[in-house]
């Protein structure tokens, strides 16, 4: 290590052209058919659509990108899965569960919400809401790290994006039920072509609905509305004046689909934190040396951003899925009305031609300057056509400032090194069964701080001094 690594406590080993660090113990276990899914030799050897069967389920799998994109695109033959009647009890009258004029509408009345300058005070209020919230995370037990980020997810999207509050029980009872309603949700629509074929958990769905359902009147209860009247809640409030019903189904619709999505990313980004331990460190370093360290900014911060694209290209929702509205022949083959159609993420985002080391997490192939350049447009992280993720944005300027700030006052240890760690099948899948501890980190003594003028390298994201570099 030379002085300025020492300086900055930094390992070198971490670097884009070093040894890579092998990962610490813990394999993942996925599903024969999340295997499947992944699988990026199905995209050059089945063909543009293969058929493929799962359990009594048969699907039709797109794989070429030109015809994914057509079919994420065309709602006129592919209906997107919310308004699906299987879905009724948890999409209904909300954004996700309405269709054609109606939707295009709502999608409007939620876009000033997330204009780029009201986004620019998002990072700060996020590192605040992430401290409160990981304040009272216990340090000396393991922690089961899905619900912890599913607290954490929630309790962001409700301060910072819903502009409103729940009590700490509620906050805690709905991260404990999100696995539950995520599952509940995917085998409803999985499994609606079979109505004898058991739902697994139908009836601890329902009650985790309700307790949903409960959190959504307190975010609704307690919303502050912003003065100028273009925050998320306001808007929904003003498109349906005396109807309260609309609104409470849109944030049910924004909570379900906004705490799933983030906490998934988060707690895989824990995961990858217990596997390359020294992360940590290279995210505190660039969160220290950020011009002002208590107002963060995910475009201060390009490692914490390319650490939750790397989350993303390995363990983000693994395939889109639509139904036939009517029979369709796409890719030379035919698909009868009503059928299933998959979009495999998952498998692009792990194919070779695209990614070097498809396999290797590495948040480095997305720095500003990599070589290859990677982009992160074409992981598709939010999907694409009229179901384009709505909070895309949002989520952007929140994940990498809650993620650094996480690692900034947490070390995160896996509680049961070496233990497999299940891949849950729901809306997004997520790891099961990983337990972490979470202790404070130590303060820094006064050597191992940054000096001003301290940057970060963004081809490496290690943090070095002005003068060191000279
Ligand atoms: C890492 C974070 C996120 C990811 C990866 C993500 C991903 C996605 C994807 C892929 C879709 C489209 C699904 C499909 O076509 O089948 C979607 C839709 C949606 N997302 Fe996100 N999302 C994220 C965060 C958020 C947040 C923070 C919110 C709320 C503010 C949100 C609200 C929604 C809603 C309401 C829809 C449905 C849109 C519609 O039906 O028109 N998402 N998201």
């Amino acid at each position: 290590m030379d002085r300025t690594e020492k300086l900055m406590n930094v390992d070198r080993s971490a670097c884009h052209g070093q040894p890579p660090v092998p990962p610490g113990p813990g394999t993942l276990a996925h599903s024969r058919a999340l295997r499947f899914w992944l699988d990026p030799a199905n995209l050059d050897q089945a063909g543009p659509v293969v058929r493929t069967r799962t359990g009594p389920a048969t699907a039709y799998q797109v794989n070429d990108p030109a015809l994914l994109r057509k079919v994420g695109s065309d709602e006129n033959t592919f209906r997107f899965w919310g308004p699906d009647p299987s879905l009724r009890d948890f999409t209904e009258n909300g954004v996700v569960g309405i269709e054609g004029a109606a939707h295009r509408e709502r999608r409007t009345v939620m876009r000033p919400a997330f204009t780029a300058s009201r986004l620019t005070a998002l990072g700060p209020e996020v590192q605040a809401r992430t401290l409160s919230l990981l304040a009272d995370l216990p340090a000396d037990r393991p922690l089961d790290m899905r619900v912890e980020m599913s607290r954490l997810a929630c309790g962001l999207l409700v301060s910072c994006i819903l502009n409103s509050e729940l009590a700490p029980g509620t906050l805690s009872k709905i991260a404990a039920a999100r696995s539950t309603l995520s599952g509940g949700i995917f085998w409803r629509y999985a499994l609606a072509p079979w109505p004898w074929v058991p739902v697994p958990r139908r009836r601890a769905s329902s009650r985790a609905l309700t307790e949903l359902d409960e959190a959504v009147h307190e975010v609704r209860d307690r919303h502050r509305p912003d003065p100028d009247g273009q925050d998320l809640v306001s808007l929904l409030e003003a498109a349906a004046p005396g109807n309260p019903h609309v609104v409470l189904r849109d944030i049910r619709a924004l909570l379900i689909a906004g705490m799933e999505t983030s906490a998934s990313t988060l707690s895989w980004a824990c995961y990858e934190l217990g596997r390359y331990p020294h992360y940590q460190q290279a995210l505190q370093d660039e969160a220290d040396a950020a011009p002002d360290t208590s107002r963060l900014q995910a475009d201060q911060l390009p490692l914490a951003t390319a650490f939750v694209q790397e989350v993303t290209r390995l363990h983000g929702i693994p395939f889109l899925v639509r139904r036939t509205r009517h029979e369709t022949c796409q890719g030379g083959v035919r698909i009868p009305a009503g059928a299933v159609v998959t979009l495999p993420l998952g498998a692009l985002r792990r194919d070779r031609n695209r990614y070097p080391d498809p396999d290797v997490f590495d948040p480095q192939r997305w720095l500003p300057n990599a070589e290859p350049p990677s982009a992160p447009a074409a992981l598709l992280a939010y999907g694409l056509g009229p179901r384009y993720c709505p909070g895309a944005a949002a989520a952007d300027a929140m994940l990498p400032v809650a993620l650094a700030t996480l690692a900034s006052s947490r070390t995160l240890r896996p509680a049961r090194p070496g233990r497999r760690i299940g891949v849950s099948l729901e809306l997004t899948p997520t790891p099961k069964g990983l337990t972490m501890y979470a202790t404070p980190r130590e303060p820094r003594t006064a050597d191992t701080r940054p000096t001003p003028g301290a940057n970060i390298d963004s081809r490496s994201g290690v943090v070095s001094t002005t003068d060191a570099q000279a």
